[in-house]
């Protein structure tokens, strides 16, 4: 959702700039921008659309400096347009900021500063908090820090911002509320950025910004300071375990195939050194201080959004199963405005690959305020969420860069089947075969991987539909959903998760001959239940696409294409290998249909905003 960098030193900043904002594009982009400053002015550049072609506007202009700021834009505030594109800057021109966020209350703003003469050129509400800025800084004799933070404690929101002023011209000014900083720490140049992935290629050492901090950066070293009380804030410095090959596509064309391929490992270092197969035990660090009470909980909530979501309602099943803790499971976005029956016999889990989505940080603010314990599965180590809840479970999937999650989310299933393990009273032979059966899964998925004729097949031929079915039962009805999320996402065709018993009380009715419908029917108790819907499909005419392990006589009767997924020692791995051949399905369409596939539109990884 927006990203920012920022580069202070004594190379050309413009290169660094456009290349960290080329790392940084998955987080949003509707337009680009970059601003320098050189011989006591800003100069910039910015432009409607991608970072690929704002550098091609840059190649055509002469604009350098050693100081700059560069943004990469998801709107929230006024459209997609050069005019709202960042930086922007205070009616002097002098003064210029990026920002990632929301200002709640830039409307009240805006109108004292317009009564004060002040004229706005955008729409945005990033424009509100520079003029702000400039307001402070030319009226209140404060220096530009100061004046900067003076203006944020007059703004309501959410943001991580960085601003730089020509007056003062060797000084970076960043801050954070809501929307996560790291500061990278080099040889005589430093950086900030929303992520450290623009950081990694110039240097490893990096301090995260908290909540509430304001960092000065000049030649000459640092200062962090808290935005209210003004306190001097010392930190250590830590370093980044990213990899560049981790944020680079490598041989793949798109990011998103790249980390599908990647789940051959990905799903077994999520549970590495976290699982016993003698036992079927799992041991989770992260919450082994906090296992008394969420064994002796009373219900368990699991929020997420989106992808995460679909994860939570896997987790549902497996923690009911064998755990047996009741379990709900609600979007974010819901749970924060509810009146949930919360108390601190509650356990909440929060579900985020960013650990950065703002539903489902308030939702965690929510479960505290009622004294629930909170547990967080996150992917980005460090992460606002990660670092909010009482206790937590790493998913370590490695960086994900495009939009549509993958392995993210199969790391996150590989989570709860750990946490269903831990949170198990009684151990025993079912969880010792599951245990098994866990670590065996990579060898399935590069079975997956290596053979794609028939999802190749069933792509070529349902490419031109404009929508699908998702059916599937139990554990594999949320696999459903999560397999027409992706199509969505990423191919723009309609199409709709259902539990597949559900489809004759109404979806049935939009069958026809042109109707792919695709069922999840694994070998297990659902088998003939989803065999019988699958006839009522096919009695119909529609297109039925199947994915199964159990490839029977009755079962090519009535499909007309079999997706085979490769049969595990435990039913419960089942839902993860489908989920994989879906994606790998959704990809296969939306290539065919030559969508940008790490760029799905109107999309951003990380949704910082509610
Ligand atoms: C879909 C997708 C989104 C995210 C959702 C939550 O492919 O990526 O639906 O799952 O925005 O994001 P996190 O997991 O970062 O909280």
């Amino acid at each position: 959702m927006c990203g920012i960098v920022g580069y202070l030193g004594n190379k050309d900043a413009v290169p660094i700039l456009l290349n960290g904002l080329h790392r940084l594009e998955y987080r949003g982009y509707d337009s680009a921008g970059i601003a320098v400053i050189a011989n006591n002015q800003i100069q910039y550049v910015k432009n409607a659309g991608k970072v690929s072609e704002l550098s091609k506007l840059i190649d055509d202009s002469v604009i350098n400096g050693s100081i700059g700021i560069g943004h990469t834009r998801w709107a929230t505030h006024g459209e997609p347009n050069t005019i709202n594109s960042h930086p922007h800057f205070d009616r002097t021109g002098n003064i210029s900021l990026i920002h990632n966020g929301i200002i709640e209350n830039y409307s009240s703003i805006k109108e004292v500063l317009s009564k004060k003469g002040f004229e706005f050129q955008s729409e945005t509400d990033t424009e509100v908090l520079v003029q702000l800025i400039s307001e402070i800084y030319y009226s209140d004799g404060l220096n530009f820090e100061q004046s900067v933070q003076a203006a944020l404690n007059q703004v309501v929101g959410a943001y991580g911002i960085v601003a730089f002023c020509a007056d003062e011209p060797n000084k970076l000014v960043a801050a954070r509320h809501g929307s996560p900083l790291v500061i990278g720490i080099g040889d005589d140049e430093y950086f900030v950025a929303s992520d450290a992935s623009p950081i990694v290629e110039y240097t490893r050492n990096v301090i995260y910004l908290d909540e509430g901090e304001i960092v000065t950066i000049t030649k000459s070293g640092y200062e962090i300071r808290s935005i209210s009380d003004d306190r001097v804030i010392n930190k250590i410095s830590t370093e980044i375990e990213l990899s560049i090959d981790q944020i680079e596509k490598g041989e793949f064309p798109h990011h998103m195939l790249k980390e599908i391929h990647e789940q051959v490992h990905t799903i077994t270092d999520t549970m590495r050194g976290r699982i016993d197969p003698s036992d079927g035990s799992a041991h989770l660090g992260g919450i082994s201080d906090q296992i008394d009470r969420i064994k002796s909980a009373h219900r368990i909530y699991i929020t997420a959004c989106g992808t995460s979501w679909h994860a939570g309602l896997i987790g549902k099943y497996l923690i009911e199963e064998y755990a047996r803790i009741p379990v709900h499971v609600e979007y974010a976005s819901e749970f924060r405005y509810r009146s949930p029956i919360i108390d601190n016999k509650t356990v909440v889990i929060a579900i985020s690959q960013s650990g950065e989505t703002a539903d489902t940080l308030a939702a965690i603010d929510k479960a505290k305020e009622f004294g629930a314990l909170t547990l967080g599965i996150c992917n980005v180590v460090g992460s606002s969420i990660a670092r909010k809840t009482d206790c937590g479970v790493y998913t370590h999937a490695g960086p994900e860069i495009g939009v549509a999650s993958t392995k993210a989310f199969t790391s996150q299933v590989a989570v709860l089947f750990l946490l269903s393990l831990c949170f198990s009273r009684d151990k025993g032979p079912t969880g010792k075969n599951f245990s098994e059966a866990l670590l065996n899964i990579g060898d399935h998925v590069k079975e997956i991987l290596k053979n794609t004729k028939t999802i190749d097949k069933v792509a070529d031929l349902t490419f031109k539909s404009e929508n699908f079915l998702y059916l599937g039962r139990g554990m594999n009805f949320p696999v459903a959903l999560e397999g027409a999320l992706k199509l969505k996402e990423i191919s723009y065709i309609h199409a709709e998760g259902y539990p597949a018993a559900e489809m004759k009380h109404g979806p049935i009715a939009l069958i026809d001959e042109n109707m792919p419908v695709v069922f999840i029917a694994p070998n297990d108790e659902t088998y003939s239940k989803v065999l019988s819907n699958i006839q009522q499909v096919k009695a119909r005419d529609g297109i039925v696409i199947t994915l199964t392990d159990n490839k029977t006589n009755e079962l090519k009767k009535v499909s007309d294409y079999i997706i085979e997924v490769p049969k595990a020692n435990h039913p419960r791995i089942f839902p993860i290998l489908a989920s994989i051949s879906l994606q790998l399905l959704a990809y296969k369409l939306a290539v065919l249909r030559e969508c940008d596939i790490d760029h799905p539109r109107n999309l951003a990884k990380s949704v910082t905003v509610e």
